[in-house]
């Protein structure tokens, strides 16, 4: 097994020392009279309100990455920008960014590249398009190209003069210890990506409603309602296009191969999501019901869980996990373990929270309606541990809760038995691993605000 140097000794040079943490963000700007102030941790801040101008600085500036020569095109690419999400895969990268940046061993050259001409992490650079544009064809009337014309035939073009020399990083004989950077520099590149896991999943909401036939979402009319399957489709692939440009300027092949593979990680969710619960109802029948049963319920929730990584938590976990590699933390530091075990568990949670909701009805007052999942046949963690609890819900769930009065039937067995209870209790374990794993992050505004968002997914009522 791999063995991580423990962060611990760096406990001590990875505070934040007063000349880089102003008082505003100190520990001691917050001690009541006669206590120790280095021992309070910093107060509980409201990670969605910390982050507000930026998060929306941040959706808005995106725009400018879908527009396209095509009207109909962009409006629909548009569409759920401008009915935000609540952001909180970006809001994660970013907090990871602040909670982390200056850590890294490579953190000097990520910030020496931010800051230098040609070296590509810098805001500008990341909007240039890597390969020649009449090659490309990519067109962007927010960023100007030339494109080709398409009249004649295309002829050989003159080489494209060499691109300039990229400046090359020397790095220092001796690095000082790892420290906090500041409390709220995050690099253009980490910005970047933001955007990218935003967009991903906006892609992915195209899809997942022309999927599951949403009308609704976030209380209007959902894209396929509004627009139609085939735009909703085609305008999610096109954001993936414009996200898949976006992470290749990024210039980081491994962050590349992380963020890529969340896309099949969704598809694979998805795919999972479909696949038949073996209930087993048959086997009741022949009198061979305990052992069964057991098995069969122990059977579906691994696959559910693993649903629900592949659908949720992986562009969180993967998310965060890049943010600190943008940051300069490499193989064999423990940043990035923890970015990705927080998000992984709090992905989770998430979605455990999600399927409580959906057997809320007071969520369809909330732009949802509420029993969805039963409607399309899913059955998640509240159904099957009502089924643990009613092996006749094994019935209902081998056929999808397709004959009238299966759902009715099903909420019941769930509002009979302690379903609901159960997976608030394991969303809880979740969230509470989530906030265990930073305890290894220096104390930190960001880190807090961390700590603070694994409380809200449990709270949360939308
Ligand atoms: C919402 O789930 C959907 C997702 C989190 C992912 C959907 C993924 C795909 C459709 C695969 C294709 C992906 C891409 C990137 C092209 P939900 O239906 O449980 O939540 P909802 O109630 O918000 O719709
Ligand atoms: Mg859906």
């Amino acid at each position: 097994m791999r063995r991580w140097p423990s962060p611990r000794h760096l406990e001590a040079v990875v505070r934040p020392p007063p000349t880089i943490i102003s008082r505003k963000y100190s520990a001691e700007a917050h001690a009541a009279p006669g206590t120790s102030a280095a021992l309070l941790p910093f107060p509980k801040p409201d990670p969605f309100k910390l982050l507000a101008p930026q998060l929306s600085e941040l959706r808005l500036s995106l725009l400018s990455l879908l527009e396209s020569g095509h009207p109909s095109l962009s409006q629909i690419t548009r569409y759920y920008f401008l009915h935000p999400s609540k952001q909180i895969r970006p809001l994660i990268v970013l907090l990871f960014s602040r909670a982390t940046n200056g850590l890294g061993r490579e953190w000097e050259k990520k910030l020496w590249e931010s800051e230098r001409e040609g070296a590509g992490g810098r805001a500008e650079e990341l909007d240039q398009p890597l390969t020649r544009p009449d090659v490309l064809n990519d067109w962007n009337p927010a960023m100007p190209t030339n494109t080709a014309n398409f009249n004649t035939v295309f002829s050989l073009r003159p080489l494209a003069p060499h691109r300039p020399l990229v400046p090359t990083y020397s790095a220092p004989k001796h690095r000082a210890p790892p420290k906090l950077y500041s409390p709220t520099y995050v690099l253009p590149t980490q910005t970047r990506l933001a955007q990218i896991v935003e967009m991903m999943h906006t892609a992915s909401l195209l899809h997942d409603d022309v999927i599951d036939e949403s009308s609704l979402r976030r209380g209007s009319p959902s894209a396929p309602a509004a627009f139609g399957n085939k735009l909703s489709v085609l305008g999610g692939n096109f954001v993936l296009g414009r996200a898949s440009g976006a992470l290749s300027r990024l210039g980081d092949p491994e962050v590349t191969d992380l963020i890529a593979s969340v896309l099949s990680n969704l598809v694979e969710g998805e795919i999972l999501q479909t696949k038949e619960v073996r209930t087993n109802a048959e086997t009741k029948k022949e009198g061979d019901v305990k052992g069964e049963h057991t098995v069969r319920c122990k059977d579906a929730w691994n696959i559910y869980l693993q649903k629900t990584y592949l659908k949720t938590a992986s562009l969180m976990a993967k998310g965060a996990r890049a943010a600190v590699t943008l940051g300069g933390c490499k193989e064999g530091e423990i940043w990035r373990e923890i970015a990705y075990a927080y998000g992984r568990n709090l992905g989770i949670a998430f979605q455990l929270v999600d399927d409580i909701l959906d057997y809320d009805s007071a969520s369809a007052t909330l732009g949802k309606p509420g029993g969805a999942d039963l409607q399309l046949g899913l059955a998640t963690g509240p159904a099957l541990y009502a089924w643990e609890e009613h092996p006749e819900m094994g019935e209902l769930i081998q056929r999808k809760f397709e004959k009238a009065g299966d759902v009715g039937q099903a909420r019941d067995y769930v509002s009979r038995s302690s379903a609901l209870q159960r997976t608030r209790e394991l969303a809880q374990r979740y969230a509470d691993k989530a906030k265990e794993v930073l305890s290894e992050l220096p104390e930190s505004e960001a880190k807090s605000a961390l700590e603070v968002l694994t409380e809200r997914v449990i709270g949360r009522k939308s």
